[in-house]
């Protein structure tokens, strides 16, 4: 099967030069090509260059003109809670009656109420609506995703998650990685006797995850109020020796020490960084671990947005995620994410689109075969509609601009 695009407006992300990741200057220099055509043999991308370089290709190719049309690299949406019970709505509203986040989960609201309502929920019923939030993020251009367990909370509960991920995994047309995320929050019945949650999971959720293989990662919300640097530490050098490498919730709700963990662990990604100093931006820079801003929280939450221009700055390279979960960022809308990361952030659009797509893939280590256009990785990627440049996208941040989306160089449908 050959497929080929022709008079493409503009070609996004061209890499040639084997980068695996964008960071500070490189940035806003990301390559496109104009006028391009692009060449897509057995689901890779085989071929690409501006229309005069087209040379002739099989017979057996389809052909797509896509004049005025824009082609880029799939969203990596490395950050999302996409297996959950139900909405919460309910918590929105209190929200916009005065409530703050923290407060709400104070009562036994946020995750403690998603994993209430998850712990009685069949995993065919949880898979069942995962499937279908998975399936509208495809349609929304994200063509690989990592996706958290945290709202069980109990063994059992736990592993349903993961396994719900896992069927995800077989039946998805894009790459998903797990993430075990046992300490998300502690569970009201052990308020008074956290450690004994913590050896909860150190001592049976995390070898009965590794023995079934059931998660990539292991994240830990390290916050004010959730799990504090020290039982972060203990709880990902446990998982180090299962082989899950620490992927973190770190510094959204306040400056937790949070961000030095994760280095100080080797973290794959630090994620949220909302309340970040200059400390923790030299930290990172002496590190291999990718910083990720999540703005759809900070929009939904109505919270300080990370500091992502100042990152860039520094030197850092930036991951944008959704975060998608029912408390704080009922959205998995990648388009929306980057439009936020240009007007709050203040990132430029090449900016935010590597930050969404080769450096998304970088913070699920997929980026050898992900994230860019670039010759024998899998084509993954979005066809737009006749747009007339790519700040189009975040400035019209309202209207959909995607026309088709290819996951392996497959149109992708959703299931009816
Ligand atoms: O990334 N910050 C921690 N966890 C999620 C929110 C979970 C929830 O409210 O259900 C987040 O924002
Ligand atoms: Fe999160």
């Amino acid at each position: 099967m050959h497929l080929l695009l022709k008079n493409i407006r503009q070609l996004w992300l061209t890499e040639t030069e084997n980068r695996l990741l964008y960071k500070g200057k490189e940035m806003s220099e990301v390559p496109f090509i104009e006028n391009a055509f692009l060449y897509i043999k057995d689901g890779h991308f085989a071929d690409f260059g501006t229309m005069d370089t087209l040379t002739n290709f099989p017979e057996d190719t389809e052909v797509i003109d896509a004049s005025g049309q824009l082609v880029l690299p799939a969203w990596c949406d490395s950050h999302t809670h996409i297996v959950f019970a139900a909405s919460r709505e309910e918590e929105f509203l209190y929200r916009l009656q005065g409530m703050t986040y923290e407060e709400i989960a104070e009562k036994g609201g946020g995750i403690l109420n998603s994993a209430r309502k998850l712990q009685t929920t069949s995993e065919n019923d949880l898979f069942a609506s995962a499937w279908q939030r998975l399936q509208n993020v495809m349609a929304m251009g994200t063509g690989a995703i990592e996706i958290k367990s945290g709202y069980g909370l109990s063994v059992a509960a736990e592993l349903k998650m993961l396994r719900v991920i896992q069927r995800l995994k077989e039946k998805a047309p894009i790459p998903i990685k797990a993430t075990f995320l046992g300490a998300h929050a502690v569970p009201m019945e052990y308020k008074t006797r956290r450690n004994e949650y913590i050896n909860l999971i150190i001592n049976e959720m995390l070898p009965q995850i590794a023995s079934e293989s059931l998660a990539d990662y292991c994240d830990v919300f390290c916050d004010k109020g959730f799990f504090t640097p020290d039982e972060t530490e203990t709880i990902l050098e446990a998982a180090w020796k299962y082989g899950l490498k620490p992927k973190i919730h770190a510094n959204e709700l306040a400056v937790s020490g949070g961000v030095q963990t994760g280095v100080k662990m080797n973290a794959v990604s630090v994620d949220h960084l909302e309340c970040i100093t200059q400390t923790e931006i030299d930290c990172l820079l002496a590190s291999e671990t990718m910083p990720t801003v999540l703005p759809g929280t900070s929009f939904f939450l109505n919270i300080a947005y990370s500091p992502a221009r100042k990152m860039i700055e520094n030197g850092l390279p930036v991951c944008i995620a959704t975060d998608y979960n029912p408390g704080s960022t009922p959205s998995g809308n990648m388009a929306f994410t980057v439009a936020l990361a240009c007007t709050q952030q203040k990132l430029l659009p090449q900016e935010a689109l590597a930050a969404a797509t080769l450096n998304g893939a970088a913070a699920m280590e997929i980026a050898e075969n992900y994230g860019s256009i670039s010759i024998g990785k899998v084509a993954n990627f979005i066809l737009t509609k006749k747009i007339p440049s790519l700040a189009y996208m975040p400035y019209a941040y309202g209207e959909n601009h995607i026309d088709k989306v290819f996951f392996s160089g497959k149109l992708f449908t959703k299931e009816k």
